[in-house]
């Protein structure tokens, strides 16, 4: 078993730390927020992600993971070091910022006075991984002894644990071919399950991930600008979502209209990739990029202006939104459509009642002006409109008879075309999807 440590409690840190431990590693986890750090140590995960609390605690009982702020710890008690912190877009450009990556290798390379192995796994602009090799071995005291592979992270939020054991693919950018075996034994349950390994250089590794978020992105928005031709023409693109899906070098995945992506992840990387793009002499060959970002970014002004037209006037009227976070099973309201869509509705002069079965923390936290409620029973009330935005299990499951009685209007739209027409509309609803037809969305 190796010694491992993990460089950054994010949502990448924590979950590779837990992971790693469950499956025998002894893991140091580092993070510079010692708040966060006491808070692991005593089990408690800072997100939802469903399955990880448990991992963790196992994993802290079994005392095979421990946290510190310290990074001589993290020196004396690893030879493979992860590097999971942030890369978050700027806040005045759409690159990415790598302060944190800086700051952890800065740290840390006064303390390697011994051979060991830096495994990069932060989404970072093709080019990184070199320059931080370079850097490793410039500042290290073991100097050529300390060896770089770039191994990108693909986990999805709300399958985060399941995507680390179980990944598609394994993707190692190398420079040393013995590097390889360091990283095949770390991860050997997945490959001993057939797990596809990918062995390459820096460059082509970095660019696996920011090629799988953009090609991602752009399904979503591909099929959202046929959503708006949809709802023009009265054609039904969950239907035409089906049929093109049935090719299996298109795929059915990915390609569920509604009101677009959001994430920690998706938004920020198209837009780190146009800016990398640019700086390369290359942004025009990227410029379909913006395009799937405005597809994207439109999809929220969409449901604002059909919110409107369903109510003639947004103001003083009081609406209910079922869901925050930016995808179900994640408390994650970053870059959230759903947020994004209420805060906008609330701007425009609306009551908003908001409701998310695990977000509301983070709303509250955030102090926005919607009225956030706890109980999904209580959340209709007086309602003249219902937006489901964010498609939980528990939304799929109401009953709309029941919350018929409590709303002021049976009117309802479904940003995640999933609710079934058939049930709203027999309780006597108005049921409104995107790209669907007979659903009244073309503006
Ligand atoms: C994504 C990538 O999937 C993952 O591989 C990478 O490591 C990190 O970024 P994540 O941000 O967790 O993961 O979310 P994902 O499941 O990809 O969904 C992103 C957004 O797209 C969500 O807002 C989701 O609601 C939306 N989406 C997804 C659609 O609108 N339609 C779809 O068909 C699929």
């Amino acid at each position: 078993m190796a010694r491992i440590s993990v460089i950054g409690t994010g949502y990448l840190g924590v979950t590779h730390a837990a992971c790693m431990a469950s499956l025998g590693h002894d893991v140091v986890a580092l993070d510079v927020d010692k708040d966060k750090v006491t808070s692991l140590a005593a089990g408690i995960v800072p997100f939802h992600e469903p399955g990880l609390p448990k991992l963790l605690k196992e994993a802290l009982a079994a005392k095979k993971i421990h946290f510190t702020s310290d990074w001589t710890d993290v020196a004396a008690e690893a030879d493979v070091h992860f590097l999971c912190v942030g890369t978050p877009q700027l806040p005045e450009s759409s690159a990415a910022d790598l302060s944190q990556i800086k700051s952890a290798i800065s740290s840390l390379a006064p303390l390697l006075t011994k051979s060991c192995l830096i495994v990069g796994k932060s989404t970072v602009p093709v080019g990184t991984a070199k320059w931080i090799s370079e850097y490793l071995i410039a500042n290290s005291p073991a100097g050529k002894g300390v060896h770089l592979v770039w191994n990108p992270e693909f986990l999805r939020e709300g399958f985060a644990v399941e995507d680390t054991l179980y990944p598609d693919r394994i993707v190692l950018g190398i420079q040393n071919k013995e590097d390889i075996s360091g990283l095949t034994d770390i991860y050997a349950s997945a490959l001993d399950a057939s797990t596809p390994l990918v062995v390459t250089d820096y460059a082509t590794a970095e660019l696996v991930k920011v090629a799988a978020n953009a090609f991602l992105a752009t399904k979503i928005s591909f099929i959202n600008a046929f959503a708006y031709l949809a709802d023009e023409v009265g054609a039904d693109v969950g239907t035409l979502a089906d049929a093109i899906g049935h090719d299996t070098r298109i795929g059915r995945r990915f390609l569920n209209a509604g009101i677009g992506f959001g994430g920690g992840c998706l938004p920020k990387d198209i837009r780190a990739l146009q800016a990398r793009a640019s700086e390369l002499g290359l942004s025009e060959h990227f410029e379909f990029l913006k395009n799937v970002d405005e597809v994207n970014k439109s999809r929220r002004n969409y449901v604002v202006e059909l919110a409107r037209k369903t109510l003639e006037t947004l103001d003083d009227k009081t609406i209910t939104i079922l869901g925050a976070a930016f995808k179900p099973d994640s408390d994650d309201l970053r870059d959230s459509p759903a947020l994004g869509i209420a805060l906008a509705l609330s701007k425009a002069g609306a009551n908003i009642q908001l409701h998310d079965p695990v977000a509301l923390p983070q709303v509250r936290a955030r102090n926005l002006p919607v009225t956030a409620i706890e109980n999904v029973e209580e959340v209709f009330d007086g309602a003249d409109l219902v937006l489901h935005l964010t498609e939980w299990k528990l939304y799929r499951e109401i009953d709309p008879k029941t919350i018929g009685e409590k709303v002021a209007n049976k009117r309802i739209i479904d940003g995640r075309n999933v609710l079934d027409r058939d049930l709203w509309s027999n309780a006597g609803w108005q049921i409104t999807y995107l790209g669907k037809p007979g659903s009244q969305a073309a503006l």
